[in-house]
């Protein structure tokens, strides 16, 4: 079963979402970036609004932050303005000053793919897929918003000389917080006080999060939210992928995708077992 072209469209081998168009993207190819700005990239569902989460903002860690996908920038301009401001644009067109900094963020795919699945059913602008199978053979074709997790994580570790990008996991920060908290503090060279860490670290946790109807984005409206059918926020956990995937989806996930995931210049920590 094909992705509906109701919901995304292709241009230049990328999947995006039908909220933009191929004219918005190509017109955003010259988008010029300033020396100050920092990217969080990560692949749908990584964790990128734990990472930063806005009372990280707060402190302010950033002058202004820009979420990307690889060649989708997601613009959050302005956190307490509604509606989201999504704006996409190629990287590759790019020139990009040395000075820039990028945070690459990674994640168990497994992980990825099972939430990437519920937040399909809870984000109206997603086609809602309600079979598993079909959703993660999509999955694993890359015929999913933001296109193959694969090509997205390759992409950025082949460019891992090219910028200024700091490599972290979704699980690392489950682990410990407080030193991915310190390790983005050293990259971007910003120091924070004890008081101050400790106050981003509390406030970035997940059950904190949740709490915070803006960090759950409690107020999209019903026409690009069913809250009757998710949240933003779901279970941030590890490995839930077990909970959801049978021994013969896992299996198939791995003949799929892992002799690919071993030939990424990266440590794997992940459970993929
Ligand atoms: P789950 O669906 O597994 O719960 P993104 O922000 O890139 O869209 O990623 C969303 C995933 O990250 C969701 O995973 C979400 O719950 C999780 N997440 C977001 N903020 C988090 C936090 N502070 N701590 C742990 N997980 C978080």
């Amino acid at each position: 079963m094909e992705p509906s072209k109701e919901f995304m469209f292709k241009y230049k081998g990328f999947y995006f979402g039908v909220n933009t168009s191929a004219e918005h993207v190509a017109s955003l190819e010259n988008f010029e970036i300033k020396d100050s700005d920092i990217f969080i990239a990560t692949y749908p569902k990584s964790g990128k609004n734990g990472t930063v989460s806005k009372e990280e903002i707060n402190l302010p860690l950033f002058n202004h932050l820009i979420q990307t996908i690889e060649r989708y920038f997601f613009f959050l301009c302005g956190f307490n303005s509604e509606p989201l401001n999504l704006k996409p644009c190629n990287i590759s067109d790019i020139s990009v000053p040395v000075v820039l900094q990028i945070i690459y963020v990674t994640r168990n795919p497994k992980d990825v793919l099972v939430s990437y699945y519920h937040f399909s059913k809870f984000i109206t602008t997603l086609e809602e897929v309600p079979d598993f199978n079909i959703f993660m053979e999509r999955f694993l074709a890359g015929k999913v918003l933001a296109s193959s997790w694969f090509d997205h994580v390759a992409g950025w570790y082949g460019h891992a000389e090219d910028f200024n990008i700091l490599f972290l996991t979704y699980e690392d920060m489950k682990k410990d917080l407080r030193s991915a908290v310190l390790k983005i503090c050293n990259f971007l060279g910003k120091k924070l006080s004890e008081e101050e860490i400790e106050s981003v670290v509390r406030q970035a946790t997940f059950e904190n999060m949740k709490k915070d109807p803006r960090a759950n984005y409690e107020n999209l409206p019903d026409d690009i939210a069913d809250k009757s059918k998710g949240r933003f926020l779901r279970k941030g956990t590890v490995g839930d992928w077990k909970n959801m995937m049978t021994v013969a989806q896992s299996e198939r996930f791995d003949e799929a995708l892992n002799e690919k995931i071993k030939t990424l210049p990266i440590k794997i920590t992940w459970d993929m077992n």
